[in-house]
């Protein structure tokens, strides 16, 4: 079958009608460069591979809900007491999906095993114009996570532990500046690399390695941080801090649950390094 109807071929992810009823909702994300809101799902199958710490089967599917924000007189999203916003209507749906043999269609640079992608609008009708190539480049990037960005967290979600669980601190470990860019994509909703060091949710992240802990002007720290602020950002700091910030920083505002692998820490150092 040639690419292109195949990439457009609706019948391969159906919308998952009533999956609210029985998925495990394991994960809302904020968007703060685009004012959204994403809540993931992940059905029975993905689940149970979760918990086993399993390959993931065929028949996984992964839902990505896309909300905006509601939003204040001022135009502001209106956040819950989790710092989570709260949701307004339905920009589309993400759904990857694994089928057996569903990869083979896709040239080994860019196949996700067996895993397909699609979208839905929020009338729950297939896209059919939409290109599944680049989903699958970016996903691409992370086959030890079976190609999920948010493995780690469904783990963490289905076994009821925080994600201190991750491997020990590992200093000098080689990291891979691309795969550090791509990983680095969970990091720019709150965080800009620019030169200005413009802050966000976060702060910029301009010249950090090295950086004395804390010490963007324009930032308004928390304190748990700013007790750090005579230090600086050293490879083992960054480390700690990747793995997971509470242990660094036990009241810190940064809402991001830590790397588990080693390896994925040492890229997005690698890639932190290159911001100078
Ligand atoms: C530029 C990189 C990039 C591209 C392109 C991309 N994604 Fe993702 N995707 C991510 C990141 C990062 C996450 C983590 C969750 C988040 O951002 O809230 C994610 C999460 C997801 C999830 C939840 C499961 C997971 O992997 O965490 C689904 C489902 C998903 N994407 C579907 C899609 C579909 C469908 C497309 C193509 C239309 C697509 N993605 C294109 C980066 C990408
Ligand atoms: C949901 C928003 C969010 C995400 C996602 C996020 N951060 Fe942060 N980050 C913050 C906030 C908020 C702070 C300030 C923390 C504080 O004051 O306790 C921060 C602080 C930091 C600091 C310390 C900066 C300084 O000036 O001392 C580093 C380093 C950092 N983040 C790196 C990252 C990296 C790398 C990622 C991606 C793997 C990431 N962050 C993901 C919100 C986020």
């Amino acid at each position: 079958m040639p690419l292109a109807s195949a990439e457009a071929d609706p019948k391969r992810i159906a919308f998952p009608e009533g999956y609210e009823k029985t998925w495990l909702p394991y994960a809302v994300h904020n968007r703060p460069d685009n004012g959204q809101v994403r809540h993931l799902l992940a059905n029975p199958v993905a689940v149970e591979a979760a918990k086993d710490g399993k390959p993931i089967p065929p028949g996984a599917i992964l839902m990505m809900e896309v909300y905006k924000a509601k939003t204040d007189a001022g135009n502001q999203p209106i956040a819950g007491s989790d710092g989570l916003w709260e949701k307004g209507d339905v920009v589309f749906y993400g759904v990857m999906q694994t089928g057996p043999g569903w990869g083979e269609e896709h040239p080994a640079e860019y196949r996700n095993g067996d895993w397909n992608y699609a979208t839905f609008s929020p009338a729950k009708t297939h896209n059919a114009t939409m290109v599944e190539k680049p989903c699958l480049e970016c996903h691409k990037a992370l086959p030890e996570a079976q190609y999920v960005f948010s493995w780690d967290e469904l783990v963490s979600k289905v076994k009821g532990v925080p994600r201190i669980d991750a491997e020990p601190v590992r200093v000098g470990l080689a990291g891979n500046v691309d795969r550090g860019k791509v990983l680095f994509q969970r990091c720019t909703n709150c965080h800009t690399t620019d030169q200005q060091a413009r802050a966000k949710v976060g702060p910029g992240l301009f010249g950090i390695a090295g950086r004395q802990v804390a010490s963007a002007q324009n930032y308004a720290y928390s304190g748990s941080l700013k007790a750090l602020a005579a230090q600086p950002w050293s490879d083992e700091r960054l480390e700690r801090w990747l793995a997971g910030p509470r242990v660094v920083a036990s009241d810190t505002k940064m809402v991001f649950p830590g790397f588990a692998k080693a390896q994925d820490r040492a890229d997005v150092i690698a890639y932190l390094k290159t911001l100078k």
